[in-house]
């Protein structure tokens, strides 16, 4: 069996920048509160009809040219989203006819901040079995459009921001490269903790009034801070030490920790309980806020651009979310 590698790394972010003072003006929130609480300065929100695989395309074209590839020479499309562009199909059919590419599979992954690593590890099965040679895996977010930007939803909306990411995967020979292990974990009994309950197949009709009204209206995201947030810091390092163990490796092993950008203080809690220094951790959520299943791939080509990541370095990949779900990689560069 070969493994998988990572080929070429692209990102791509909507022009416009809010800053916090920005939301300020919507809401009773102040730029304090949210760098105190998150570390959060600015994101970037989409204008017009721009939809997750608008964003993911534009990631896609930078990765593959990274790549020194084609779009027609990929095998199988994922895309990681939670705010797709429609009901249905899937975001990555769109994003393949975006891209004018059409014939290999293209699906999508719905699995929340984890998103990313859950299509990673699915991508990474694909060329690992030898069923496809170069997967393309993009993780691309438009949480902007759907976020209560009043004071009833400062909670959540200060939160996340609107991007994507996306990478090539192709065959690597050397069994000691590429990437290592995948590792998917979740909790659906924490489903409530963080969602969007509407629109909902179980409501009849699907999408009512009472549904955008209200003190709590039920088609925002909804989310217990402090309970995902103790969830959080526990179960990052679990993973990361399963990955770790997988492969015969600790903490002082990795030379780039990559956390998905979910809070500045929950990335900080993480590296000081496994005694990383500063200077091994990633972390770009300041500019960016929570992009979800972009904010891995968007942090990985801002580490690689940076030169953070050396070949033959051991990275880390990992994250936490809504469902719950948490997950983690290891990659030889
Ligand atoms: N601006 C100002 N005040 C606010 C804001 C805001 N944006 N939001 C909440 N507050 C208020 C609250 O109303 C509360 O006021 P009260 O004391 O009068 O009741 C006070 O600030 C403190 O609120 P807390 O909820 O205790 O704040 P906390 O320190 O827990 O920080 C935060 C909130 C940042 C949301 C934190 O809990 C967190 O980061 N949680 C985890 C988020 C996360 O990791 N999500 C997972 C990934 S997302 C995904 O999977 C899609």
């Amino acid at each position: 069996m070969r493994n998988s590698r990572i080929l070429g790394v692209g990102h791509y972010v909507p022009e416009r920048v809010v800053t916090n003072e920005d939301l300020a003006v919507s809401m009773d929130t102040s730029d304090e509160w949210i760098q105190q609480r998150t570390g959060i300065r600015e994101r970037h929100f989409s204008d017009g009809s721009t939809g997750a695989a608008d964003l993911g395309a534009e990631a896609a074209r930078e990765a593959l040219a990274r790549a020194g590839m084609r779009a027609e020479d990929m095998d199988c499309i994922v895309f990681a989203t939670l705010s797709p562009d429609v009901d249905m199909p899937a975001s990555a059919c769109l994003f393949q006819d975006h891209l004018g590419i059409g014939g290999m599979p293209a699906f999508d992954v719905r699995n929340q901040c984890s998103g990313f690593l859950y299509g990673l590890a699915t991508a990474d099965k694909f060329v690992k079995t030898g069923t496809y040679d170069h997967v393309l895996l993009v993780g691309g977010e438009i949480h902007s459009t759907g976020l209560d930007l009043t004071t009833r939803g400062r909670e959540v909306a200060v939160i996340f921001g609107d991007g994507a990411g996306a990478v090539v995967l192709g065959p690597e020979t050397d069994a000691r490269r590429g990437i290592l292990s995948t590792h998917l974990h979740s909790e659906g009994k924490f489903a409530d903790k963080l969602w969007v309950e509407c629109p909902s197949s179980r409501e009849r009709p699907r999408f009512t009034e009472e549904m955008i009204v209200g003190d709590k209206p039920r088609m925002f995201p909804r989310m217990e801070g402090r309970y995902v947030f103790r969830h959080a810091v526990t179960r990052f390092p679990e993973v990361i030490h399963e990955a770790l163990q997988a492969n015969g490796y600790t903490p002082q092993d990795i030379d780039l920790l990559i956390p998905h950008q979910a809070n500045l203080r929950i990335s900080q809690i993480v590296a000081s309980g496994l005694e990383l220094p500063e200077e091994k951790v990633f972390n770009n959520i300041q500019r960016y806020g929570n992009t979800t299943a972009g904010s891995i791939p968007i942090a990985l080509y801002e580490a690689l651009e940076a030169g953070r990541i050396h070949e033959g370095d051991l990275v880390c990949l990992a994250a936490f979310g809504a469902g719950f779900t948490w997950a983690s990689a290891l990659i030889r560069w």
